[in-house]
């Protein structure tokens, strides 16, 4: 049994955080995708709109959850049962941080994994901000959030 936890600000979930979902469902049989609460983070919407988005984005995959978290990842991986973490590597400038966070988590938790998947190359330039700032000056989501939520994208970031 796989569980893996897909975390992230998902401020707003992008046509990237939605590849990425895709393929891990190839592989594993369960994913909690896990948008973070943490305060220190410059977050623009709540955690119950950032929640609603995501679900509905993903209502037709059965072996989704949707559950938020604050504190240490390695925390809620621990409460969930999980030792897999499911994370996107858009690029060379991702790489940096995303090695500190992997040895700095394992440090904290032994059986820690993490899967890194590359995002299809049309995602490769996108992220939450961009699609925050589209959608505030009312320019087209079409290619860059799923069809089910541009409507709430728009009226949450406008
Ligand atoms: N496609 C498109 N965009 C993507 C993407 C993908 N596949 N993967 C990430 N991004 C973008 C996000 O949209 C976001 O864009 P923005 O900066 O324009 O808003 C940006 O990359 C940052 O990614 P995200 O994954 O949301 O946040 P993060 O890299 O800051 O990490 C946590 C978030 C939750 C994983 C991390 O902060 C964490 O684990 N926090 C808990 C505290 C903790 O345990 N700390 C110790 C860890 S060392």
């Amino acid at each position: 049994m796989i569980r893996a936890v897909y975390p992230g600000t998902f401020d707003p979930l992008t046509n990237g955080h939605f590849d990425i979902i895709e393929r891990s469902l190839k592989f594993v049989d369960e994913l909690i995708i896990a948008p973070t609460n943490n305060l220190s983070k410059n977050i623009k919407l709540p955690a119950d709109d950032r929640v609603k988005i995501i679900k509905k984005a993903t209502e037709h995959f059965e072996k989704v959850r949707v559950k938020p978290f604050r504190g240490l990842l390695v925390d809620f991986m621990k409460e969930e049962e999980a030792t897999f973490i499911i994370r996107g590597l858009r690029a060379i400038s991702d790489f940096e941080y995303e090695m500190q966070m992997a040895i700095i988590n394992t440090k904290l938790y032994d059986d820690y994994e993490v899967i890194f998947l590359m995002p299809k190359e049309n995602n490769s330039f996108l992220s939450s901000s961009v699609v925050r700032e589209i959608a505030k000056l009312g320019g087209d989501l079409t290619k860059l959030v799923p069809a089910k939520i541009i409507d709430i994208v728009v009226e949450k970031y406008s």
